[in-house]
């Protein structure tokens, strides 16, 4: 998959960067123990995550998108790639598009704007299977702390820390923090 991984190097460059190497692998061997057949992606961009999960698995793939450049590229992407026909983008807000989303997904990567994870959490909950798994990305981007935080990262890294702590004290799920990429979210519904 020599152009995919191409794309994914252009687009590593971008304002909203696909996933690392790392996270997609790690989601890839994630997909391989499950075997889902349905995946939810929220915060699709160009659709390379989805069409990676499309070609590694036969699951259907749900990806939600704000920026309609980006939806009409992961669309285009998809068929590029010949996975099209399992692939199910919606256009649109996800504050606004997962209330009305029906399940249940087996495995969900939430990857949109990291201030709204703790918003869309309640949807994520309700929309995954039992036992399903929802992986968060970039959750320790907070490890910025460590350092001086720049001042227009405040608000982010105290919403990754709220959302960080509500999964955690969530008794529905079993969450572990994983030191994966900017760090990985994986959560288990009981
Ligand atoms: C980090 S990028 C996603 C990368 C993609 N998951 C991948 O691995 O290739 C985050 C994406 O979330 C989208 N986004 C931002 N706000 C959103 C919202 N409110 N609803 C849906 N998508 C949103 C952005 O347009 C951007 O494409």
């Amino acid at each position: 998959m020599r152009e995919l991984l191409a794309m994914r190097e252009r687009a590593k460059c971008g304002r909203d960067p696909t996933c690392s190497d790392d996270t997609l692998a790690y989601l890839l061997s994630t997909a391989n123990a499950i075997r889902p057949r349905r995946i939810l992606e929220i915060g699709a961009g160009e659709g390379l995550t989805s069409v990676a999960l499309l070609l590694h698995t036969q699951a259907e793939v749900t990806g939600v998108e704000i920026n309609s450049l980006r939806a009409a590229r992961a669309r285009g992407n998809a068929a590029l790639f010949g996975v099209g026909e399992r692939f199910h983008l919606i256009e649109g807000d996800a504050a606004e598009c997962l209330p009305a989303l029906k399940g249940p997904f087996d495995m969900i990567f939430l990857d949109g704007p990291k201030v709204q994870y703790r918003r869309y959490y309640a949807d994520c909950k309700r929309l995954l299977r039992r036992r399903g798994v929802l992986i968060s990305d970039d959750v320790m981007l907070f490890h910025w702390a460590k350092n001086e935080i720049p001042p227009k990262r405040t608000m982010l890294i105290r919403h990754l820390c709220e959302y960080l702590d509500m999964i955690a004290q969530d008794p529905d799920v079993w969450t572990e923090i994983l030191s994966i990429g900017d760090g990985v979210a994986f959560t288990v519904k009981r």
